[in-house]
Formats: C-alpha cells, sequence, structure tokens
C-alpha cells in the first residue's frame, strides 16, 4: 500500500479510502469477509433494511444483461431488529463506516425506522433508499417527486440523532438535480447516486419476460455512463457531499467519479462479478493515484476540464 492520501472527510464521518459497497450486492457484509478484511474498506453500505422482515418478489428476479444485470428483489431483507441483533455486532464497525440503507413505505415509517437505527452506537450513518424500482409502495414512487423526496428526508433527518443522513437517488427521473435540491432542502448531508434503471428482458421461445415482476433495475457496467452523468449533474446543483454509484469495476472507474466531483463511490454489481472486487479496488487505488500524480483526492476531486 502506497502512503497517499485516500482519507475521504464527509459530514460527520471520516472514511479511510473511498470505496464502500453499494446496498443489496454485499449481504449484510459478512458474507464477504472471507474474501478480503472488511475494514479495509472505507465502508459497507448493507442490504436495504425495514422495520419488519420483507419476502421480496417471486422468483426469477434476477436477469443477465449485456454488460450488466435486472433485479427485482423487492427489498427482501430480515429485517432491522433481527439485522441489529444477528449481524451488526459482527461487523468490524469501529474500524469501517457501517451504513444502513432504509426503506419503509411512507415517511412516518421511514421517520420510525431511522429513530431504531439512531439509537445504536454500531451504525455510522444512514442511507435512504427513495429510489427502489422494484417495490409497489415506496421506492421510485417517492423519488420521482421531489416534494416526497423531502417530506422523507425531513422526518428521517428528525429521527437521525447525530447519524449522517445519505439520501439516494433515482435515475428514472426527468432532471436529477430538482430530486437532488429537494433532498438537501430537506436536510440531507450527502446524497448517493445513482440506484437502478428502470429496465426489462424477454424470452422468445418462452414469450415470457424473464422477471416474475416483468420490470427490474438495471446495473452494472452498462449504466456507468448514466450514473457519471447524473453525478456530474448533482454535483453541480448541490453543495454536499455526493457518493458515486453505478457500474463501477475497477479503480479507474473510481477516480472517474471523483474527477466529476464525487467524494466516494459504492461498488454494486462488480461484487457479483468477482466478490472480492471492492477489496481490490480499495487496494488498488493507490498505486494508480501514484502513477497519474495524484497526492491526494482533495485537490483531484471536481477537477475535470470541460
Ligand atoms: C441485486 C441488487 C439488490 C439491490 N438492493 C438494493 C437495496 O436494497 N437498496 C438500495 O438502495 N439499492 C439496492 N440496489 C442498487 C445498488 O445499491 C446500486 O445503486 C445499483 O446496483 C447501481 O450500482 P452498480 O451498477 O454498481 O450495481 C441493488 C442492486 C442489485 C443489483
Amino acid at each position: 500500500m502506497s502512503s497517499l492520501d485516500t482519507i475521504v472527510r464527509l459530514p460527520g464521518l471520516t472514511l479511510k479510502n473511498p470505496v464502500l459497497t453499494a446496498s443489496g450486492t454485499f449481504g449484510y457484509g459478512l458474507e464477504f469477509a472471507r474474501y478480503g478484511n472488511l475494514a479495509d474498506l472505507g465502508g459497507i453500505v448493507v442490504k436495504g433494511l425495514s422495520l419488519k422482515p420483507r419476502q421480496g418478489n417471486p422468483m426469477p428476479r434476477i436477469a443477465e444483461t449485456p454488460c450488466g444485470m435486472l433485479n427485482a428483489i423487492g427489498i427482501q431483507n430480515i429485517g432491522v431488529e433481527a439485522f441489529l441483533r444477528d449481524k451488526l455486532p459482527f461487523l468490524p464497525w469501529r474500524e469501517t463506516a457501517v451504513i444502513a440503507n432504509l426503506y419503509a413505505c411512507d415517511a412516518h415509517e421511514f421517520g420510525e425506522l431511522a429513530a431504531v437505527l439512531a439509537s445504536v452506537e454500531g451504525m455510522t450513518a444512514l442511507e435512504v433508499n427513495v429510489s427502489c424500482p422494484n417495490v409497489k409502495e415506496g421506492g421510485v414512487a417517492f423519488g420521482q417527486n421531489p416534494g416526497q423526496i423531502r417530506a422523507v428526508t425531513e422526518e428521517v433527518k428528525r429521527n437521525a440523532g447525530s447519524k449522517p443522513v445519505i439520501v439516494k437517488l433515482s435515475p428514472n427521473v426527468t432532471d436529477i438535480a430538482d430530486a437532488a435540491r429537494a433532498a438537501v432542502d430537506g436536510g440531507a448531508d450527502m446524497l448517493s447516486c445513482i440506484n437502478t434503471l428502470m429496465g426489462m428482458a424477454v424470452d422468445i421461445r418462452t414469450r415470457k419476460p424473464r422477471l416474475a415482476n416483468v420490470y427490474g433495475g438495471l446495473s452494472g457496467p452498462a449504466i456507468k455512463p448514466v450514473a457519471l452523468r447524473c453525478v456530474h449533474q448533482v454535483c453541480r446543483a448541490v453543495s454536499v457531499p455526493v457518493i458515486g454509484v453505478g457500474g463501477i469495476a475497477s479503480a479507474e472507474d473510481i477516480l472517474d467519479f471523483i474527477l466529476v466531483g464525487a467524494h466516494a463511490v459504492q461498488v454494486g454489481t462488480a461484487n457479483f462479478m468477482r466478490p472480492d472486487a471492492a477489496f481490490r479496488m480499495a487496494s488498488e487505488l493507490p498505486a494508480l493515484m501514484e502513477k497519474l500524480g495524484i497526492d491526494g483526492l482533495d485537490d483531484f476531486r471536481g477537477s475535470l476540464r470541460a
């Protein structure tokens, strides 16, 4: 490891490097401990949590696509109580950021969930998913309505105590800058973007959709140019830190997002391509920075010559 400065200072938390894992692609973190040292990551964003356990959508709910995948998991999760009891105590939360990803059906429920998580020492920050395309209630329906984004953010913020609040934006909107401004008006400390893009796949032999839910969320390298554009637009629209997500699969990809203004990134579908992907990117980043003459991320961030 080189001694280059990969530290990222964010409101209410400091990351040792900019590599976080994206919610829903890294389980509850523990499942990946055999592929690397979890404490070497900048942070772990765990699978979306709801107040009560959820079964998720019927199968099939994953389909491979060119340079990506579609998913319609529907926020299957063990519920916040079981997470706090059975998973969090075994995560290295003293050594790396552990970020909860919140899913609820209305603003009030989001507030209740935030209050439960805010009272727990091992939770570093709360990420609010107002952008899931795979659920009938809440999810992207919130994320497409700036008034709702603001209301949910306010409610989470009111209940989050001193925990930083990240609002995760959807790309399935006409103008992502409007959504970003709504979240910031509601009190978001940071934003993450993007969640998956709504898509579908069909089978001409069976004449059926490949997902039981018909529609799903597209992720992976195929969406990286969209994510990069969204992060660039959001960074220009608001002044809070932005975490870039979407198709990141190499240390070069991480620097792409930081160049357009992101403070940190989340690695998602790449974890399915190879389970040590996030660990490798975190360890390869300093050498790449050195090769490119980048001493620290603060100087490099947003230095795009456009
Ligand atoms: C199987 C799967 C499950 C996901 N579950 C969640 C979730 O629970 N909450 C959430 O905010 N995003 C969820 N996402 C979206 C990812 O966190 C990420 O925003 C998206 O996949 C884009 O990044 P990527 O291209 O690196 O995967 C999920 C994505 C996948 C592929």
